[in-house]
């Protein structure tokens, strides 16, 4: 059965947890629209809450009331950052410039991610850090000190890394940078703008000068171009499928996914494009078309870093090899993202073979229905259910209530696209 119809983009996810952290350090009360009603996000706005900043949590929007820099108080608990990496690595750069303790933890998946890449340059700020492993490994104890600006050069390009440092920037002394190898996704400091915090950009150096406080400004989420990518890949396998998904992000720093897809022969097109609260949005269209394969190398990997599951089921329908490389990050994200798709690909027949940094996948062959594990990923469940639609037989994706840590309501919004009358 084609999709048809029009959707408004769910908010993104990485600039409505920015949002929280920002409106909670901010002067003065802001209204974040169109947030992102994933797991993920409500866990910040819950940790900001048990830190005293009043936040209203209506259907469609956060009424934040921020506390200024320095008004956060103790939390009296451990704080939960649920399954969110950006949640936890962003909110260890704001703790460490506290005058109070609090211990930073997740579930069972976060606390098997790499915690050093951020309490690595956090310590050498003058954070007290410490955590199982020398501080690799969450839980996270942090005590509160008094910081210094740095000049940090990440080995890695990552957001979650360049936004946990430019946090903790905000209270220190002097001015904190950091370069990154390569662009990551530049949202803190879009964001940052839009506040009228100063920031730099010098080719890939990012600084800001701390201890200066900044009013609240109401802030509307552009949709999230990774949630998007679902449909998009949906609407381009399943024959005669036409969707239009409004409202959707298209910063540059995260728009790998669209230029995959049109280089592998789809067809999407960028309608009404505009700015929302710093970020440039569009609306997407997008009408079935046949794949081909595609490579991927390392260049492309930051910008595109959270399409890779649905990617590879593209690349499994798609006509010939696609080759993904320079992608060892995958590795550390919510499950191994290369071995849980080069699994759960081949449950279903595709050939795929796992590399080190990567995936090559050769295309063509008909998926099966099958019963498929998410791993408690979230990416790789949604990518699953839409393979589910273009797969010979019944699918059955278990495990999925991690779906909502990003995309509450995925299923539903997928099969109202199937039905007659295409409502999204
Ligand atoms: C994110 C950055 C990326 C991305 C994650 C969200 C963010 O992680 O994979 O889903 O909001 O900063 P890294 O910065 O670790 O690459």
């Amino acid at each position: 059965m084609p999709l048809r119809g029009t959707l408004t983009a769910l908010g993104d996810k990485s600039i409505t947890h920015r949002a929280i952290i920002l409106s909670a350090l901010a002067d003065g009360e802001a209204t974040i629209t169109n947030y992102c009603p994933g797991e993920d996000c409500l866990h910040t706005a819950a940790a900001f809450q048990a830190m005293g900043v009043p936040i209203e949590i209506a259907l469609d929007r956060l009424r934040v009331a921020g506390k200024g820099l320095w008004g956060l108080r103790e939390p009296d608990s451990i704080v939960d950052c649920g399954n969110s990496g950006t949640g936890i690595r962003l909110l260890a750069g704001v703790l460490s410039g506290q005058d109070f303790f609090s211990v930073l933890t997740g579930d069972a998946s976060i606390r098997r991610r790499p915690m050093g890449r951020v309490v690595g340059p956090l310590r050498e700020m003058g954070a007290v850090i410490a955590g199982r492993r020398g501080g690799e490994l969450a839980p996270l104890a942090i005590a509160g000190a008094r910081l210094r600006g740095i000049a940090y050069s990440s080995p890695i390009a990552s957001a979650q890394v360049k936004s946990s440092v430019l946090l903790a920037g905000l209270f220190a002394e002097g001015t904190t940078s950091v370069t990154e190898p390569a662009l990551s996704r530049n949202h803190t400091e879009r964001l940052f703008d839009h506040l009228g915090i100063p920031v730099t950009r010098n080719g890939l150096t990012v600084s800001l000068a701390g201890q200066r406080a900044f009013a609240a400004k109401d802030i509307a989420v552009a949709g999230d171009l990774s949630a998007a990518a679902f449909f998009l890949v949906a609407a381009s396998l399943v024959p005669e499928s036409d969707v239009t998904i409004t409202g959707v992000g298209v910063n540059p720093t995260r728009t790998g996914i669209l230029e995959v897809l049109q280089e592998m022969g789809a067809h999407i097109e960028l309608l009404n494009p505009r700015v929302q609260a710093g970020e440039p949005v569009a609306d997407l269209s997008v009408r079935s078309a046949p794949l081909r394969g595609v490579t991927i190398g390392s260049e492309r990997i930051p910008k595109t870093i959270d399409e890779f599951p649905i990617l590879c089921v593209a690349a499994a329908c798609a006509q010939g090899e696609t080759i993904i490389s320079g992608a060892e990050e995958l590795r550390v994200k919510e499950s191994d993202r290369i071995a849980a798709m080069a699994t759960e690909l081949r449950r279903r027949g595709a050939a795929v073979e796992k590399r080190p940094d990567g995936l090559r996948i050769v295309g063509g062959r008909p998926l099966q229905g099958a019963v498929c594990q998410s791993h408690g990923d979230h990416r790789v469940a949604m990518s699953m259910m839409v393979a589910g639609l273009v797969a010979r037989g019944e699918t059955r994706v278990e495990d999925i209530a991690c779906v909502a840590t990003s995309f509450p309501g995925f299923d539903k919004k997928l099969s109202g696209l199937l039905t007659p009358s295409g409502q999204g």
